[in-house]
């Protein structure tokens, strides 16, 4: 995997052939997480919450991987995991056991296609945030994990595309990368079904 920025891939770019084969992963995902009425009171919006830390805490070692960081250079420093932990300390709950018994992979190219969704997650986020404030949750309090970067949310983003849309893969990596990509919402889905209040 060589980043070359800005390098078109195929006819379509990479971005975009994601993005189709994950669009009914991401339209259930949607669906589930606002079945749990996430904004409609701040109990509902800690069960979230949780779910956010265990995804992004199981995130945290693909952002932080040397070999990924080579070729997406500064993608140590997307990772929300952080503002997700603040987030929690705000409204004072607890950090919830993971349970999820799928595994996220930690080599090979999958990697991008977690990285995909938990990035993409933040375009989403402006929507949620937006939501947020009837419950009293702002980016600086409670509801810094769904803020748009300092540079901007859509630029943030354009660049990660670009690193994306950049890289060079074979075709085996390239399969690998849509796997990573669907695999990624399975496991949000895998969350958000598995804590269900019995
Ligand atoms: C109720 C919850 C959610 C809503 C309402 C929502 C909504 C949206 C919206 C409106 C966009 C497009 C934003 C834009 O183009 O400016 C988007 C993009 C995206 N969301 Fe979500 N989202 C939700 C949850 C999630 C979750 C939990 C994940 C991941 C686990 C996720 C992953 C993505 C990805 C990867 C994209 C980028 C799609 C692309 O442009 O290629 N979303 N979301």
């Amino acid at each position: 995997m060589n980043a070359i920025v800005g390098q078109p891939v195929g006819d379509i770019p990479r971005l975009e052939e994601i993005r189709q084969s994950t669009r009914s992963a991401h339209q259930s995902v949607d669906n589930m997480v606002m079945a749990m009425a996430p904004f409609d009171n701040r109990a509902n919006y800690a069960r979230f919450l949780g779910l956010q830390y265990i995804f992004h805490a199981r995130m945290k070692p693909l952002y932080d991987a040397k070999d990924l960081n080579a070729t997406i250079p500064g993608l140590a420093k997307r990772s929300r995991f952080d503002a997700v932990c603040r987030d929690m300390d705000d409204l004072e709950t607890e950090h919830p056991k993971d349970r999820s018994r799928l595994a996220v992979p930690q080599v090979g190219a999958e990697r991008i296609g977690w990285l995909y969704v938990c990035e993409g997650s933040s375009l989403g986020a402006a929507f949620l945030l937006k939501a947020a404030a009837n419950i009293g949750l702002n980016d600086g309090f409670g509801a810094r994990h769904l803020a748009g970067h300092a540079d901007g949310r859509g630029k943030h983003w354009r660049e990660f595309v670009e690193q994306l849309n950049g890289l060079t893969l074979d075709d085996d990596e390239e399969a690998a990368v849509r796997k990573g990509a669907v695999d990624g919402f399975a496991f949000f889905r895998n969350l958000v079904s598995s804590s269900q209040p019995a």
